[in-house]
């Protein structure tokens, strides 16, 4: 992939890359737009440095990929509905970005395409991300266990998590005390690049549809664990005003809580996908 406008430089063979040449809080022209959209679809998740936006300029930006998608629980800041708040304090029991591997809102029909986290104030050192290769996960998958899984569907719920995470919060985006939840093929083709991706995380999936637990169990444990393979994942050492921008169809993310009682504050907005197929 060659750029015009931006340098990319990769931080592993697999996945994630540092992007420069670009002020997000100005609105994108077509080329900028293609070749960040580019590089997105190339490394999987993109990093940016020294980004100073408002709300509403990170929301413009990720409006420039599609419509932002809505948390169906998670509180928003005041006036800014599609905006969720990632923070954490001395007071936190639990970090609000996920500590286990996951993909954003997979309980959702239609998951966010993918997910724009600028964080404002960072500790130092710590509180680093790290994000997986689902492409990488399942191409290191033998033959015969593609095979297997190519037929199957899982169960994946917003209640397994959000509700202990945010509480009875009443009114949610779907209705009162309304979690969604969704059935979703183990292994999801990227509607951008054709490739095979797993598609099953500790965070939401529930079971494999038509399947015992002790079989669903086994099988969703043994991915688990092999999701979290070292060689699929890069590792993100946040400074104040990074960004990071994932594209959720064919990666997970894990963020660390390894800085208490330091504080780690900023907002993410996620952009609406399309149905896995
Ligand atoms: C998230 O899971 O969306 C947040 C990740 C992070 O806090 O690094």
């Amino acid at each position: 992939m060659s750029y015009e406008r931006i340098a990319v430089t990769p931080l592993s063979p697999v996945i994630g890359a540092e992007v420069e040449g670009v002020d997000l809080a100005q609105p994108l022209g077509n080329q900028m737009f293609q070749e960040i959209h580019d590089a997105l679809i190339t490394h999987q998740v993109i990093f940016f440095r020294d980004q100073t936006m408002t709300l509403e300029q990170h929301k413009a930006f990720g409006r420039r990929f599609g419509e932002l998608h809505i948390h169906p629980a998670a509180p928003a800041p005041e006036g800014h509905p599609e905006v969720v708040t990632i923070h954490a304090d001395e007071n936190s029991t639990e970090v609000s970005g996920g500590q286990q591997w996951h993909t954003d809102v997979s309980a959702d029909v239609a998951p966010p395409m993918g997910s724009i986290l600028h964080l404002h104030q960072v500790p130092e050192p710590g509180g680093d991300t790290l994000f997986a290769s689902m492409y990488a996960a399942y191409e290191a998958l033998s033959d015969e266990m593609k095979s297997l899984l190519s037929g199957l569907k899982a169960w994946h719920s917003s209640e397994k998590r959000h509700k202990a995470r945010y509480g009875h919060r009443g009114e949610l985006r779907d209705g009162v005390d309304t979690y969604p939840k969704a059935l979703q093929p183990i292994v999801r083709t990227h509607p951008v690049t054709g490739k095979k991706a797993l598609f099953v995380n500790t965070v939401f999936t529930t079971h494999i549809e038509g399947l015992k637990k002790n079989e669903s169990d086994a099988i969703l444990n043994m991915l688990y664990d092999h999701i979290a393979t070292p060689e699929f994942s890069c590792r993100f050492r946040w400074r104040e005003n990074s960004v990071a921008f994932w594209d959720n169809r064919c990666t997970q993310h894990r963020a660390l809580w390894d800085y208490y009682p330091e504080t780690r504050h900023g907002y993410r907005v996620a952009v609406c996908g399309d149905k896995p197929f």
